[in-house]
């Protein structure tokens, strides 16, 4: 006991898991099933917040029928009238979390929960403020996508590192845990709310001089369902891109 560092394993520690959904009601039962079985073979306190945008599949419904499942302990549902993009979804999600850990993922498979505990013992390792998954170092990878959307992917990285050299190998993935008041802090500078919201939270986390860790993740592509990602998510991007490359 006397001897407790930083990097120990605290019991206090929570992990709050923000599940962003719009149109998402086949994915959702599967996903929450997963993150609680990693969770509970891990032992680690967590909850998952919901965010649904008012999916017209009715993924609310789903939504409410497994928090009678799991119980509101586990799941919270903050759900909001219409489709207002995933960054606002994630702060809104994050205003409601309990724990002193955020992750955040997305709901249709294509992040896998059994990475968690990894991205756990890498925080821990080193009491990093932030640990990324990435899909571009180490054994990572992407499955599923066609050449197109491997090229937007992997266009949006190759320009940011050049413009910006933030030295993270994955700015466009969103499978991250975050210390919150990292988060918080990184919410505060974010000017950006759609897609771009990911990349630029992690080229301001390093002009803030945050650590981030990588783990490296395989993302599946989505059986169920379809992407959001569209044309004026591009144009978006670029946009953000050119404002931090701009002001920083
Ligand atoms: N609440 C809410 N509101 N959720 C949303 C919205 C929205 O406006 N738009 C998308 N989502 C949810 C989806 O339901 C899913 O759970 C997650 O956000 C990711 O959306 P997808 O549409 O599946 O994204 P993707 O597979 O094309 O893109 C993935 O790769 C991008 C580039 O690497 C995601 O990992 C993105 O986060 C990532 O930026
Ligand atoms: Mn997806």
């Amino acid at each position: 006991m006397a001897s407790q560092k930083m990097k120990t394993p605290k019991d206090s520690d929570k992990y709050s898991v923000l599940l962003p959904t719009y149109n998402e009601r086949e994915n959702l039962p599967l996903i929450v099933w997963l993150l609680v079985k990693y969770f509970s073979e891990s032992g680690n306190k967590y909850e998952i917040i919901i965010i649904d945008d008012g999916s017209p599949d009715g993924t609310q419904d789903i939504a409410e029928h497994l928090q009678k499942i799991y119980g509101s302990d586990i799941i919270l549902l903050r759900p909001r009238k219409k489709k207002l993009g995933l960054g606002t979804a994630y702060i809104h999600g994050m205003q409601h979390a309990s724990g002193n850990f955020i992750i955040i993922m997305d709901a249709d498979l294509s992040h896998h929960p059994k990475f968690i505990p990894q991205f756990i013992r890498k925080q821990k390792e080193s009491g990093y403020d932030i640990v990324s998954g990435t899909r571009y170092s180490g054994i990572g990878g992407v499955y599923g996508w066609d050449l197109r959307r491997k090229l937007i992917s992997r266009g949006a990285n190759f320009i940011t590192q050049v413009l910006l050299r933030p030295g993270t190998s994955d700015l466009t993935g969103s499978f991250r845990l975050y210390k919150k008041e990292v988060l918080q802090k990184l919410i505060e500078k974010c000017v950006s709310k759609g897609y771009v919201f990911q990349m630029e939270m992690i080229v301001r986390a390093k002009q803030l001089g945050y650590s981030v860790g990588e783990v490296p993740i395989s993302f599946v592509d989505r059986v169920y369902g379809e992407s959001k990602l569209g044309g004026n998510e591009i144009v978006s991007f670029l946009k953000g891109l050119m404002t931090l490359f701009a002001t920083t």
